[in-house]
């Protein structure tokens, strides 16, 4: 099976794009590295041709309010492009319990991501994983204050990105 994996450079996506190409499909990484970018729609159009599924595994270079425009419109950018190359089904990546959190912005960024997904006319999954281990720094770093550390009032059950399951 041919895949496209957009953000097949970050985190996930280069470890979902050699675990398939390991177990025999062939997974090609896009990226504004090597030169899609789904903002401008860069590259776009040469992506998905071909591509029996598209993987984003894409992220927001910020977690504030530009996150909101940037899932917003590289989600529906992805998804018109995916229907007009034919493309049967698209795979997104999100977090468990992410509607349970509307204070955090880059929650509700991933909210309108899912939502998009699920209005579209593209048959979808939406994989939902707990926080992997590699984002404890960023979020140690939000919640200490010099020598104080706070830990969430929820539950937090991270997983290692090399434990995640394409
Ligand atoms: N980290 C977590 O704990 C966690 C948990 C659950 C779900 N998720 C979800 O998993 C997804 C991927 O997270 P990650 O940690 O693997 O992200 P990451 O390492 O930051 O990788 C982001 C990827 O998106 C690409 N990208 C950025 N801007 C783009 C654009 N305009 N057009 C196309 N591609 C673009 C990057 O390309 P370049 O390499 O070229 O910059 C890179 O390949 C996110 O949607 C996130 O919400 C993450």
């Amino acid at each position: 099976m041919k895949v496209a994996v957009i953000g097949g450079t970050g985190l996930i996506g280069s470890r979902v794009v050699n675990v398939l190409n390991a177990s025999g499909h062939e997974a090609v990484p896009h990226s504004p590295s090597t030169g899609l970018a789904l903002l401008s729609g860069k590259g776009l159009s040469e992506a998905l041709p071909g591509a029996d599924v598209v993987a984003n595994l894409t992220d927001s270079p910020t977690s504030d309010e530009a996150a909101l425009a940037f899932f917003r419109t590289t989600t529906k950018s992805l998804l018109r492009a995916a229907e007009s190359a034919d493309v049967g089904h698209a795979v997104v990546l999100s977090i468990v319990g992410v509607d349970l959190v509307p204070g955090l912005v880059y929650d509700r960024a991933k909210v309108v991501q899912e939502d998009i997904v699920k209005t579209g006319s593209v048959p979808y999954s939406i994989v939902s994983a707990t926080q992997f281990f590699e984002l404890m720094d960023t979020v140690m770093s939000w919640t200490s204050d010099g020598r104080t550390v706070r830990l969430p009032a929820t539950r937090l059950q991270p997983i290692a990105a090399a434990s995640f399951r394409p």
